[in-house]
């Protein structure tokens, strides 16, 4: 393994295989990782005449919204040319449920910014036909050219979207049965653990590798382990993130709390 990381520089090659160069950007807290983010998807969305992003939910993304929300304020980029496409969605929740992702969104970013709605695609959470759904949720991607720039947070477990740890890395958009583990992580933002949707629709590992450009954003001592095993570990359908090793674009933001396992 090739494995270059400097404590002292802010952003390296960490690892080299088969001509794909996974790039660590450390940074030093939340505030920097948020930061840093932005301005690369600020300088994609002013530099593009059409943009398709890919956008997950959680704790980690909110800095980041946050930031895109200000600078919309202060200095009025527009996003009437950018289409975006969560990465997923809970089983069950209507839109205007207060833990949907869709409410997240809405919330966070969506209702503060100029993009028209109609370029905003989540899965739903309470379709008929949730399979269908995937399928249609796919053919909306490839009709809009597929992602351009997708950012991606990180389960404790190394999920990425709601792909759990077996995952099959040739898997498309598809219905999930949440791990026990992430249905324990997510039930702070629930009342009762009970409250947390035990299904979820995502975008599949094979989805999320078509995208053109991936950042995953990691922040936090509660990442540290699943960062190590990350940096440590051959892809393996065992850790769902370890796939992103095989894209020959990705970027890894990190915090130093997140890295502080890491030699
Ligand atoms: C959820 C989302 C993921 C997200 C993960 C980590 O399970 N489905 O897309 O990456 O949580 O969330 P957090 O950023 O809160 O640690």
């Amino acid at each position: 393994m090739f494995f270059s990381f400097d404590l002292f520089i802010s952003s390296a090659i960490l690892q080299q295989k088969e001509g794909n160069i996974v790039k660590l950007i450390r940074v030093k807290d939340y505030n920097d990782l948020s930061k840093k983010a932005s301005e690369i998807l600020l300088k994609k969305v002013k530099n593009s005449q059409f943009l398709t992003l890919g956008l997950p939910t959680g704790s980690t993304p909110i800095g980041l919204y946050k930031l895109l929300v200000q600078d919309f304020l202060r200095s009025y980029t527009t996003y009437e040319h950018v289409t975006t496409f969560n990465l997923d969605e809970y089983i069950g929740l209507k839109p205007n449920h207060p833990n949907s992702y869709a409410y997240f969104m809405n919330k966070h970013l969506f209702h503060h910014i100029d993009i028209p709605v109609n370029q905003i695609f989540i899965p739903s959470g309470i379709t008929e036909n949730p399979i269908n759904q995937c399928d249609e949720y796919e053919e909306q991607i490839l009709s809009h050219g597929g992602i351009d720039l997708l950012f991606l947070g990180i389960g404790s477990n190394g999920h990425i979207g709601f792909n759990e740890p077996g995952t099959p890395f040739t898997s498309r958009t598809h219905v999930v049965n949440l791990d026990e583990k992430t249905i324990i992580d997510n039930s702070r933002f629930f009342k009762n653990i009970n409250d947390v949707p035990k299904q979820a629709i995502t975008m599949g590992l094979e989805t999320i590798m078509t995208s053109k450009e991936i950042i995953l954003l990691v922040s936090g001592k509660s990442k540290a382990e699943i960062m190590k095993a990350l940096l440590d570990s051959e892809p393996s359908e065992n850790l769902p993130a370890s796939i992103l090793k095989t894209h020959h674009n990705v970027t890894i933001i990190a915090d130093e709390s997140s890295l502080s396992l890491i030699d």
